[in-house]
């Protein structure tokens, strides 16, 4: 199944369930605590504190994320693992005060394992989580009931885990929504780790600076589930890079002139790949490579990205050549890409060249050293 058509799918059916779709925010979050949006939940978060009406009480939208920096971040992940990137799409549906578990769950496995309007997952290759308590927050007894009798997922097929991994948020880490969560996992059955697919979150409280927790006025609803994973399994792919959603980057990048037997080469190309993905949304939306937050981030990915070609033998800027096939990717979902095409490819060429020009005088300080000093 084809990327845009997983996202014409989420949409529908929570549409069918009289949720609002809201189109992605912006990558630059109106929220102080957060550098970047890195979860779906962010441009609501005013709604789950009972600060600010929202337009309906069910939303469903699908988000641009980045997860750089703060605890989030899965740099160190990217290109090691099958499934991690910087930016990716958060497909989620969200109650504000509205439904809650009973519903949720339910219509999770729903669009799941449905094969005409949903995903046609098969049961026996899903797995769930609950959140099993600490001295905070009781054991989700009312989750693992729904997944157990109403859903009918046999006992063994649900785990139960801490904190870290079933409770969620505030999406800064410091202070915010939050609250216990189910997580749905695919589980292959040829012996590799289950992935994490879909996080649905029972927001229930409210937490502050001192980590404190109180209860919200009404509970609430937000799921997140990957759209560049859910892509990797229906496609029947092993990794993100390969799905349509980062293929065509990754064949551009070896059609350049790099060293075809390098032993860095499959590394350096998949982060170069998820770098420029990321980079040319985060410029789309308005960010600017500079010395300070997101503008470092920005600066770091694209200088990061270069390094990994330098790696691989492109000495000389080429990652500009690399913002069509990301425009040609976001066609549908985010036509501004096409329409700042030419502004991100001039910036990054700028900052990739100013970085040539750093490593040049790096480059010729050490030798002039070396010489002085032999
Ligand atoms: N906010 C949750 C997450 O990021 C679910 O959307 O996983």
């Amino acid at each position: 199944m084809k990327s845009q058509e997983i996202r014409d799918r989420w949409i529908k059916f929570f549409e069918n369930k009289k949720h609002l779709y809201v189109p992605s925010a912006s990558l630059i979050p109106q929220n102080p605590t957060l550098l970047l949006t890195n979860a779906g939940m962010v441009p609501f978060v005013p709604y789950f504190l009972g600060q600010e009406k929202p337009p309906s009480k069910r939303a469903v939208s699908i988000q641009k994320c980045v997860r750089v920096g703060g605890k989030d971040s899965d740099l160190e992940n990217i290109g090691k693992t099958p499934r991690h990137l910087t930016f990716f799409e958060m497909l989620g549906n969200f109650s504000f005060g509205d439904y809650f578990k009973e519903e949720v769950i339910p219509w999770s496995w729903d669009l799941l394992t449905n094969k005409d309007y949903g995903y046609g997952f098969k049961p026996e290759q899903l797995l769930v989580s609950i959140f099993e308590g600490d001295d905070k927050v009781s054991e989700d007894k009312e989750a693992l009931d729904i997944w157990h009798k109403k859903v009918g997922i046999p006992e063994n097929r649900i785990l139960k885990l801490g904190r870290k991994d079933n409770f969620w948020g505030p999406p800064g880490g410091i202070s915010g929504p939050c609250g216990p969560c189910s997580e749905i996992y695919y589980d292959s059955g040829d012996g590799s780790e289950p992935i994490e697919i879909w996080n649905l979150v029972f927001m229930q409280y409210e937490q502050f600076e001192d980590g404190s927790l109180k209860s919200l006025p009404k509970p609430n609803v937000d799921t997140g589930a990957g759209l560049e994973r859910i892509a990797t399994i229906l496609q029947g792919k092993q990794t993100v890079f390969e799905t349509d959603l980062l293929a065509p980057i990754i064949k551009k990048i070896k059609e350049l002139d790099i060293e075809k037997s390098n032993t860095k080469l499959d590394l350096s190309v998949k982060i170069i790949a998820d770098h420029i993905r990321c980079s040319a949304m985060l410029i789309g939306d308005g960010v600017k490579p500079s010395n300070l937050g997101r503008g470092y981030v920005l600066r770091m990915l694209i200088r990061r990205a270069a390094r990994y070609g330098w790696l691989i033998g492109l000495k000389k800027p080429f990652l500009s050549e690399l913002v069509s096939p990301v425009k040609d990717i976001f066609d549908k979902a985010y036509p501004q890409v096409k329409e700042s095409e030419k502004q991100i490819a001039e910036i990054i060429e700028t900052e990739e060249k100013a970085f040539a020009k750093t490593l040049e005088n790096g480059l010729k300080k050490f030798n002039e050293l070396v010489e002085k000093y032999q």
